[in-house]
């Protein structure tokens, strides 16, 4: 898709359609809004006056042949109230306006801000909700009949001096924008087809071209470096595990400055090992490699935005398979750090390949993490499908940065507590630790106190994405399936160095 900045009066640029958007409170028509209305001869003052028109959040308003427009089509979408007006809402509208203009046989778009609204912020939000929106989970379907695809937006509203601001919003939005859709494509992928080998492979590929350096841990090599936390969850299946490591350095790196690493869940196909889960739904767990997937796609979009911080991405994946070998519950591992655990549930693998994941990129030089997992059940019974949970170690003001991120991002996190009371729940009776609580509820707690043990001191956060990673239903700005949460915030917190 081809998407440009145009300086020119709007309404004289040749498209399908002109979208901008109307606020529910004040004045219906003003400014911009205004200049439509009297291009149309007071067609819009007549929509708001009959009801028509409102303004509601995502209210789709469709004008064919408009009068004193270029444009075939206008596309009028509700802002709501202005005081609630961000960012993210202008991501949403970009992002609807394209998927309802899309599913009518528009190719080309015209995207107008609002007076005032002319803005680098403002063109990032509108590409990247354009972008997201675009993402289809087609890829494996034969009949690709339909020819509905937008082939190119324009930015428009801009003044000449409003110019560079608005296409270096644009550039930024269609980096970031590009990087949460590679990370989809590679959560979309069954486990047939992404193989922990596999996955590897893709993100070497993609670190080579971005010129990121980048290793692959082989098992032979995992086993040497005695993973043993990973390849206990690894040999239950016939698919060898990875390790796969990418690392972002700034050109001018000064020594004693932080390391970010970011450490990512990869469990390919999680069929919850000996300890084995339902079959109703277990077809989702194809993303239990969203994490993982999620920050391989943040350092693409690191190669190109160039943060001044060094980052490296450890990302361990494996599959969870209960096959012959397979660990059983009551089964002694060893980590790589030497700490035992006593595995209860073959099922909670996450926090298995994490201890190993976070312990290597400490080994590596990171001095603040970041993990990134769909590690719980429990977090989607806290918190839905609308907030990511946010874990801290002893370092809060770590996770107020994190948190800062997504709320810039747009992405909403909410902070969970981790008394120390909680850090019980998985002392080990015969082992170090014991990878579940002791019956006593506090999943999600339980599994960051886990990842907690192997991060120690180094300021780390723990992100459970199990709730927020999957679009169950398609929303108006967002295709049903992987939605790359988490890679906005986590790429304006390098970006923010
Ligand atoms: N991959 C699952 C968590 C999950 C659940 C992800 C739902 C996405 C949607 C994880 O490995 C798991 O099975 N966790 C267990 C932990 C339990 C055994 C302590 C869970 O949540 O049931
Ligand atoms: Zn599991
Ligand atoms: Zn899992």
């Amino acid at each position: 898709m081809q998407i440009t900045l145009a300086t020119q009066p709007f309404a004289s640029i040749e498209a399908d359609a002109l979208v901008t958007y109307v606020f529910e409170d004040g004045e219906l028509v003003q400014g911009r809004i205004s200049e439509i209305n009297q291009l149309s001869n007071g067609l819009l003052n007549k929509l708001a006056k009959s009801g028509e028109l409102t303004g509601k959040p995502l209210e789709m308003t469709l004008i064919h042949a408009p009068a004193g427009l270029k444009a075939g089509r206008l596309l009028l979408v509700g802002a709501g109230k202005r005081d609630k007006f961000d960012s993210a809402a202008l991501r949403r509208i970009s992002g609807s306006a394209l998927r309802y203009l899309k599913s009518r046989g528009v190719h080309t778009l015209v995207f107008v801000s609002r007076e005032g609204h002319a803005t680098e912020d403002a063109a990032q939000a509108a590409v990247e909700g354009a972008l997201a929106a675009d993402f289809e989970s087609d890829k494996y379907k034969t009949d690709k009949k339909n020819d509905k695809s937008i082939d190119s937006i324009v930015l428009a509203g801009y003044s000449d001096a409003e110019r560079a601001a608005g296409e270096k919003g644009l550039l930024r939005g269609r980096i970031i924008a590009d990087a949460q859709n590679f990370a989809r494509d590679l959560i979309n992928e069954p486990s047939n087809k992404l193989t922990p080998k596999i996955l590897a492979e893709k993100a070497e590929a993609m670190a080579k071209q971005a010129g990121l350096a980048v290793e692959i841990l082989d098992e032979k090599k995992i086993a040497d470096l005695k993973m043993g936390a990973l390849l206990s969850v690894a040999q239950g299946g016939p698919e060898p595990p990875r390790m796969i490591v990418i690392t972002y350095t700034p050109a001018n790196l000064k020594p004693g400055a932080p390391v970010i690493g970011f450490v990512g869940k990869a469990v390919t196909f999680d069929t919850g090992g000996i300890s084995i889960k339902p079959s109703e739904g277990m077809e989702k767990m194809k993303y239990d490699m969203a994490g993982g997937a999620t920050m391989i796609g943040v350092m693409r979009a690191l190669a190109a935005l160039k943060p001044n911080v060094k980052v490296i991405c450890v990302v361990p994946s494996t599959e969870n398979m209960p096959g012959g070998r397979a660990q059983k519950p009551g089964d002694i591992q060893t980590a790589m750090s030497g700490k035992t655990i006593e595995v209860l549930n073959t099922d909670a693998e996450g926090r298995l390949i994490l201890a190993d994941g976070v312990h290597y990129a400490k080994q590596l030089g990171a001095t603040h993490l970041v993990d990134a997992a769909t590690l719980t059940g429990a977090i989607v019974v806290a918190l839905a499908s609308i907030n990511v949970g946010v874990f801290s170690g002893a370092d809060q003001s770590w996770t107020d940065k994190i948190l800062a991120s997504a709320k810039a991002a747009g992405e909403k996190m909410w902070q969970l507590p981790m008394d120390d009371e909680y850090r019980e729940f998985i002392k080990g009776t015969v082992a170090d630790i014991q990878n579940i609580g002791s019956g006593k509820g506090g999943g999600s707690i339980t599994g960051a106190w886990f990842i907690r043990e192997f991060a120690g001191d180094t300021p780390w956060v723990h992100l459970d994405i199990a709730g927020t990673a999957w679009n169950d239903d398609a929303k108006p700005w967002l295709a049903k399936g992987p939605t790359g949460v988490a890679l906005r915030s986590l790429v304006h917190l390098a970006m923010s160095y």
